[in-house]
């Protein structure tokens, strides 16, 4: 069989995942199946991700979402060209679970097993989508990450800018969790911002001007809690006031921080051939239209994939698994998980 198919499993936070993807004859993919559990109800009364408790749900349910994927795909275990799990960074816990079970499969069935970096596995999504060649530039930003990488091939990746301190979505999160807004918050924030004012409150724009493409967003979410402290009591109002200002505040500096990066990025690699966003917080469309300003001064195009592979997902571990393959670059069964994994 010349059928290039990977099963790809995502277990590095608290979505538990699995996708059937399939690299067709032009070098394109094609996904057969994508199942998703998030298990956003287990976490929501802690008010964020607990650690063990998301370990033992992947147990739980992993094994039930590979047999769904691999039977909404029609693809049987021995077609397999090759299993991926993602091996980190993340919750180690989670980690161990996806990788083990990768493991197991890859024995079983005789299958070359890809221990993918998660990170790998973002930034290489948007060739999923469409054909689009190396280089570019992304910009990762989820719960844990906060990154600008300069992406010149597989396996090749130059961070160009990270956060010295909390991720965006994280700060999304606390500024929702401190004005008592539902978990997660990024999208909750995003809610409340649209009828809020924001310029009611000028809170600082982290970095801005600055020669690096580094973010920091501690401060600006200490300078929103500083704020939402002097006001008693908190309306609705005041709720849809601080977010706008608040998300006003990232994208400015945001717009900031990318243009930086995206001039490192030609300096050092000449024009990349796309600005692509990816991670949870991409899916804010005032960010999307922040991103796309900064993609057209940089006379670039904008590729943000579509959200349901911008979240965390098995479809982009099984194309990172695909696109390693066709490089030869296959792991052995003492692949260590990783919490921590640089890209
Ligand atoms: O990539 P992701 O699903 O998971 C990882 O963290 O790896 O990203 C989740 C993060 C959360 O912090 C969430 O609050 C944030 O992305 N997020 C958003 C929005 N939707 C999700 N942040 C701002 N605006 C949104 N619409
Ligand atoms: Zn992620």
């Amino acid at each position: 069989d010349v059928r290039t198919l990977v099963l790809g499993i995502e277990t590095t936070c608290d979505e538990t995942a699995a996708a059937v993807v399939e690299r067709l004859s032009d070098g394109s993919g094609k996904i057969l199946s994508n199942i998703v559990r998030s298990q956003t109800e287990e976490h929501a009364r802690f008010g964020g991700v607990v650690p063990e408790i998301a370990a033992r749900a992947h147990v739980d349910l992993l094994d039930g979402i590979v047999d769904s994927a691999m039977k909404e795909s029609g693809v049987s275990f021995a077609q397999l060209s090759a299993v991926a799990a993602a091996a980190g960074p993340g919750l180690i816990g989670g980690v161990i679970v996806g990788l083990t079970t990768a493991k197991a499969i890859a024995m079983v069935h005789d299958t070359p097993l890809i221990a993918v970096n998660h990170l790998e596995a973002h930034a290489l999504t948007p060739r999923l989508t469409c054909a689009l060649a190396f280089p570019y530039c992304l910009f990762l930003a989820s719960g844990g990450h906060t990154q600008i990488v300069a992406v010149t091939g597989v396996g090749k990746y130059v961070r160009l800018g990270t956060t010295v301190d909390d991720a965006m979505g994280e700060a999304f999160d606390k500024v929702a969790k401190m004005l008592a807004l539902p978990y997660p918050g990024g999208p909750e924030v995003e809610r409340a911002a649209q009828g809020g004012d924001p310029r009611r409150f000028a809170f600082p724009r982290p970095m801005l001007g600055r020669a690096d493409a580094n973010f920091s967003l501690s401060g600006l979410k200490t300078a929103v809690r500083n704020e939402a402290a002097r006001i008693d009591p908190l309306e609705p109002q005041d709720i849809s006031d601080l977010c706008a200002s608040f998300q006003a505040a990232v994208l400015e500096s945001t717009a900031d921080r990318l243009s930086v990066g995206l001039k490192l990025f030609h300096e050092q690699f000449g024009p990349p051939r796309a600005l692509v966003a990816a991670g949870g917080v991409a899916a804010n469309q005032a960010i999307r239209g922040a991103l796309q300003d900064v993609a057209a001064k940089a006379q670039t195009t904008l590729i943000i994939p579509p959200p349901a592979l911008c979240t965390d997902n098995g479809a982009m571990i099984a194309w990172a698994g695909i696109e390693r393959l066709a490089m030869g670059l296959v792991d052995t069964m003492d692949a260590a998980p990783r919490a921590r994994w640089l890209l």
